[in-house]
């Protein structure tokens, strides 16, 4: 019976809190919350930093290395290689090698897995009885079939990629070297370049990793920090974000947005604890407009203020200090 009261009375709490954020985010025209986490987000509130981009591209195109974008968790490492992928199939190298590329988002994998993983994302035919290193020999056979009849070379971007097994990452080692010796020997005169690049993600930890149990691929590896969000870039964050849940996303302007009800301090304050992780600064800005609707409530100001965004920074401060 206490229980039950209890129960209720935390159901009416977060019914209410519903109720204030509900009205906050219809006071400033909005679907849903701005700041919620999409599974799969929607490319048109990707901010392009078009230079850092381009540098990972150009690295790809020139063949000379491997690639690992490297940052903390929630620094856009996927959204870059999403936006990669996006690019390459309509370039070529200058000796005019076009891309096919293929994508393994999963981690955790087995080499079986790893195998079977890499194989679907480059449309690769094989047995499900197979080994994993037939499943790997086929790739790498039809990696090099695709680079001398159709002119194309390989790129496989993999997630997190320490976070396989370790099996699963040794097989990647086999692929980062294409052509093998045989290959060359047995078409003298046409394999005079690798056919196929790498382009990994992980944090600092899992590069250092990298480079103490791998330093094969690390030595051929060209580490990418990903660049925090400046603050004109946190405001476009911001802005697409609420033009977004307004169902206005499409006549987004770049050149020029407003970011009601989030003030310009607050911005700036919000970019600044979150040191420009689009993860972190969407974490604040949703800290933001829950104070912001409860003030919403009282006074009838739906505006997040510098002093909010203040506040909510130095709150999740100590949340994050007492969790490490
Ligand atoms: N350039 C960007 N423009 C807009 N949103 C971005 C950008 N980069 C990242 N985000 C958003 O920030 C969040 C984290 O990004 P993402 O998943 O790409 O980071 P990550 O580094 O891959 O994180 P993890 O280490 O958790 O895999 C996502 O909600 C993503 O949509
Ligand atoms: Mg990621």
């Amino acid at each position: 019976m206490t229980i039950a009261i209890h129960e209720s009375a935390l159901i009416r709490h977060f019914n209410t809190r519903k109720e204030v954020l509900r009205a906050w985010e219809e006071k400033i025209g909005a679907r849903f919350s701005p700041f919620r986490g999409f599974k799969m987000p929607d490319s048109r509130l990707y901010i392009e930093d078009s230079d850092f981009l381009d540098s990972i591209v150009d690295l790809i195109i020139t063949n000379e290395r491997h690639v690992f974008i490297r940052g903390p968790v929630g620094s856009g490492k996927s959204t870059l290689m999403l936006l990669a992928l996006r690019d390459l199939p309509t370039l070529a190298d200058r000796k005019g090698n076009k891309f096919i590329t293929g994508y393994v988002g999963m981690t955790g994998l087995y080499e079986k897995q790893m195998a079977s993983a890499i194989a679907d994302s480059l449309r690769i035919k094989y047995r499900r009885s197979w080994e994993s290193s037939q499943i790997i020999d086929a790739v790498a056979k039809e990696s090099l079939r695709r680079y001398l009849e159709e002119k194309s070379r390989t790129a496989l971007f993999i997630e997190d990629v320490a976070d396989n097994q370790e099996a699963a990452f040794h097989k990647l080692r086999f692929l980062a070297d294409l052509p093998t010796e045989e290959m060359i020997d047995a078409y003298a005169g046409a394999l005079d370049e690798p056919i196929f690049t790498l382009v990994m993600s992980g944090t600092m930890i899992y590069w250092n990793a990298m480079l103490s149990f791998l330093p094969q691929i690390a030595d051929r590896t060209e580490p990418l920090d990903v660049p925090p969000l400046n603050d004109a870039k946190a405001r476009e964050f911001i802005g697409r974000r609420i033009a977004y849940a307004q169902g206005r996303i499409d006549i987004f302007n770049p050149e020029n947005f407003d970011i009601y009800p989030y003030s310009e301090e607050a911005v700036k304050v919000i970019n600044t604890s979150a040191k420009g992780n689009p993860r972190d600064i969407r974490m604040l800005a949703r800290g933001c407009q829950q104070v912001a609707a409860e003030n919403f409530r009282n006074s009838g100001n739906p505006e997040v203020n510098r002093n909010i965004a203040v506040l909510v920074s130095e709150a999740y401060a100590t949340i994050l200090k007492e969790v490490q």
